[in-house]
């Protein structure tokens, strides 16, 4: 404060204390304002191509609330035991998802019924399906969070412990103060700080994603990022109806994130999972589940929502002659295609486009 503002700041806490009764404590010293930074999301020039995500009012962006949300993000007194945290399914060298596993390991290795999920443009679910996990059992990305906290394959902790063991720390209190103006730590707050750390994962920055920038919006970048004769067929497969067929589900290039978040039933099993339908109770949603987007594939095998893939080359071959047609609500779209060995490596090839290698390198992104 300069000095004026001191001036004028001790006028009006004297007029206030003259309204108010006299035997106000006037020893208490004035609390420093509570001002979070606000923070708006640092978003690719092409994302513009796509609605902004919604950020929900009650939970605003904030750099400290960002900074003690990626803190938490990394803590492993989330956890019974205090043994692992939410980075240890999510590592960030590997897109924020499980490391190779077909199934997470929780406390004392109990495992997790599906594969972990990779965590980048969330953000975006907020505009489309409005479902978290691979079955939509949570709407908002705080409503989450809370979820593997008390999950019993998962971190196995109850939130009143979480929440008391934070406030014990000489920490949390003060990071709390900053972010949310209360060092009063609750799960509602920690799931929020976690929320807005999660909101900033953004991945766009791929091979395809520098040769998008260039020849559709005008950008100039250094290097060259043509896509090879091989990738530029691959995306043809990729688009083509008599072919791949793939952007149904996965988007188009336009569509920036390559997935339409939305739950569909792609035909992995004659009798599915009940997927969506454990959640909605609806038998049109049985074995429906979340698409996932076609980026940073690289480091997210094993792919499926049980991992049942290990690599590409077999994703690709299930697409091509493995599509279980019975399958009930199976999606329209989805009939066994007629893909040569050529076809089939060069949508491979494509696929590899989307690696995005600064979002798995980003320092900010790590604890
Ligand atoms: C034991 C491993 C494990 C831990 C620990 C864990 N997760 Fe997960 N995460 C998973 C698995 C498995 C899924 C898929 C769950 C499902 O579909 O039922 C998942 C799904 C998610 C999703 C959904 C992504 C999407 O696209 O819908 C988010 C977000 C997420 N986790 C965030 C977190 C946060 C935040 C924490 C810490 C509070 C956390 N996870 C802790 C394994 C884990
Ligand atoms: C009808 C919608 C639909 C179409 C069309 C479709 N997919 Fe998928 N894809 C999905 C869904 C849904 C999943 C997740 C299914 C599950 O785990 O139960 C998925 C999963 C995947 C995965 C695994 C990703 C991961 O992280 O586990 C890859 C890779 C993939 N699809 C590639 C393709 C390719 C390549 C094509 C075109 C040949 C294609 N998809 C066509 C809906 C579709």
């Amino acid at each position: 404060m300069n000095r004026i503002s001191i001036y004028i700041f001790s006028i009006i806490v004297l007029l206030a204390s003259c309204r108010a009764d006299d035997s106000v404590d006037t020893d208490i010293p004035p609390v420093a304002p509570c001002e979070p930074t606000p923070y708006s999301l640092e978003l690719p020039p092409h994302f513009n191509r796509i609605n902004y995500p919604i950020i929900p009012a009650d939970n605003p962006m904030t750099i400290e609330g960002i900074t003690l949300g990626k803190k938490l993000f990394f803590e492993k007194l989330l956890s019974k035991n205090n043994s692992i945290s939410c980075g240890s399914c999510h590592a960030p060298a590997y897109a924020f998802n499980d490391k190779g596993m077909v199934s997470s390991l929780g406390v004392n290795g109990t495992q997790s019924i599906r594969n972990a999920m990779p965590l980048f443009n969330l953000a975006w679910t907020s505009v489309t399906s409005r479902r978290f996990n691979w079955h939509g059992s949570a709407g908002t990305l705080e409503e989450q969070a809370l979820g593997p906290v008390r999950d019993p394959l998962e971190m196995q902790e109850s939130w009143i412990n979480v929440v008391s063991k934070l406030q014990s720390t000489s920490e949390y209190p003060q990071l709390f103060q900053k972010a949310f103006c209360t060092s009063e730590i609750d799960s509602n707050l920690v799931v929020k700080a976690i929320a807005q750390f999660e909101r900033t994962l953004i991945s766009g920055d791929s091979k395809y994603d520098r040769y998008f920038l260039e020849t559709e919006e005008g950008i100039d970048l250094p290097g060259d990022y043509t896509p090879t004769a091989q990738e530029r067929r691959g995306l043809e497969i990729y688009i083509a109806e008599g072919k791949g067929d793939c952007f149904h589900c996965h988007g188009t290039p336009f569509q920036i994130l390559w997935s339409n978040n939305e739950f569909v039933n792609n035909g992995l099993d004659a009798s599915p999972d009940s997927g969506l339908a454990q959640i909605t109770k609806d038998p049109l949603d049985l074995g429906k589940f979340k698409t996932p987007s076609l980026r940073n594939l690289n480091w997210t095998a094993p792919y499926m929502h049980d991992g049942r893939f290990g690599t590409l080359e077999e994703v690709i071959e299930f697409y091509n002659s493995g599509i279980q047609s019975s399958s009930p609500n199976i999606d329209g779209s989805q009939k066994p295609r007629s893909l040569t060995a050529q076809d089939k490596a060069d949508l491979l090839a494509f696929l590899n486009t989307l690696n995005d290698s600064s979002f798995v390198n980003n320092p900010a992104f790590r604890p």
